[in-house]
C-alpha cells in the first residue's frame, strides 16, 4: 500500500541534500506548505532556486492532481522562505511519519515559522462561506484519536518530547498578526477564525458524519494539515493555519419530496450538494491571489 519504504534516515539525506545545494542565503527560516489550488502561493518569492521532489533523496513523490510536488526555496521581502507546492496526504497511501518528513527537514534547515494552507469543506455554514478564508485557531484530530497520530512509534528525541502539549499549536500572536495584515491589504471581511477538523478521506464526509463534526465544535473540515501541524509543535516550530472554504459539507441527504414540503420545516442552511475534487480547485484559482498577498505580508509583518 505504501509508495515508498520509509526510513527516520531519509528525513536527514534530504536536509543534507538540501543544505549542500541551496546557496546560504536562501536557507529558510519561514516555511509555507502551499494546499489544492494554492500554490501559486511560492509566485510571492525572489530570486527563486527550486527542486522537485523525485530529485530530493529520501523525498516522496506527490500524487494528486493539483499539487505538483516541488520546494521553492526564496526571498519574501528579504526572509528566506522554503515553499512547499504539492504535500503528502495520508488517502495517497503513505504512512503519517512520511507525509511529515517535509517538515522536519524543514527544521533542520532552520525553518522557526510554518505556514500551513488547505482547502477544506465549510461545516458551520453561517460562520464559514465559500470563498471566505479562516484562521485556524485549533483543530480536531479524527484519526489520531483513533490511532493514527504522526508521533506514533519511537520518539525522534532530536525534534521533541515523547509527549507534546498542542494546546498552544496556534499561537495567539500569529492570528492576530494574520488578521492584521488581512486588515491591511484590506480582505478583512472574508476572514474568519475557526476549528479545522482532520479526517482521512478520500471519501468526503457522509451527512451524518458531517453533522457530527459539526456537533463536536468543527468549522470547516479536510483531509490535510493537521499531522504537519503536530510535527511542527513537536520539534518547536510556530504554527499559523489557513484553510480557504472551496464548499460547503453535505449535511443531510437529499430530501425526498415530502421533506421539501414547509411542514417539514429542515433549516434552511443545510446542503445537499454533493463536493467534487474540480470545485475545491477552481475556488483556490479563485482565490489565490489574495491568499498570496496575504501569506506575503504576513512575512513582511513577522
Ligand atoms: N471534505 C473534506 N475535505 C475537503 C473538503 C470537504 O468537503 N473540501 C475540500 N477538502
Amino acid at each position: 500500500m505504501t509508495s515508498h519504504i520509509y526510513s527516520d534516515a531519509d528525513i536527514e539525506r534530504a536536509a543534507d541534500f538540501l543544505i549542500k545545494k541551496v546557496p546560504i542565503e536562501l536557507h529558510p527560516k519561514v516555511g509555507v506548505i502551499c494546499g489544492s489550488g494554492l500554490g501559486g502561493l511560492a509566485d510571492s518569492l525572489e530570486k527563486t532556486v527550486e527542486f522537485k521532489y523525485e530529485e530530493i533523496p529520501g523525498f516522496p513523490v506527490s500524487t494528486v492532481a493539483g499539487h505538483a510536488g516541488k520546494l521553492v526555496f526564496g526571498l519574501i521581502a528579504g526572509k528566506p522562505t522554503v515553499c512547499m507546492v504539492g504535500r503528502f496526504h495520508f488517502y495517497e497511501g503513505h504512512l503519517l511519519k512520511l507525509t511529515v518528513l517535509p517538515v522536519r527537514v524543514m527544521k533542520l534547515m532552520g525553518v522557526e515559522t510554518l505556514i500551513v494552507t488547505n482547502a477544506a469543506g465549510s461545516l458551520n455554514h453561517e460562520k464559514c462561506k465559500i470563498g471566505d478564508i479562516m484562521v485556524i485557531e485549533d483543530h480536531i484530530n479524527l484519526p489520531g484519536m483513533a490511532g493514527n497520530n504522526p508521533l506514533i512509534g519511537a520518539n525522534l528525541d532530536k525534534f521533541g518530547p515523547r509527549f507534546p502539549p498542542v494546546n498552544d499549536a496556534y499561537p495567539r500572536e500569529l492570528r492576530s498578526l494574520a488578521i492584521k495584515a488581512a486588515r491591511e491589504i484590506n480582505i478583512r471581511e472574508f476572514v474568519r477564525e475557526g476549528v479545522y477538523c482532520f479526517v482521512s478521506g478520500p471519501s468526503y464526509e457522509s451527512p451524518a458524519e458531517a453533522r457530527m463534526m459539526k456537533a463536536v465544535g468543527g468549522d470547516v473540515i479536510g483531509m490535510s494539515t493537521v499531522p504537519e501541524v503536530i510535527v511542527a509543535r513537536h520539534c518547536g516550530m510556530k504554527v499559523l493555519g489557513f484553510s480557504l472554504v472551496t464548499n460547503f459539507v453535505v449535511t443531510r441527504r437529499e430530501r425526498t419530496a415530502d421533506e421539501e414540503s414547509p411542514e417539514f420545516n429542515l433549516p434552511a442552511e443545510d446542503n445537499v450538494e454533493t463536493p467534487n475534487h474540480e470545485e475545491v480547485l477552481a475556488v483556490g484559482v479563485m482565490r489565490s491571489k489574495d491568499m498570496q498577498n496575504l501569506v506575503k505580508k504576513i512575512v513582511e509583518l513577522m
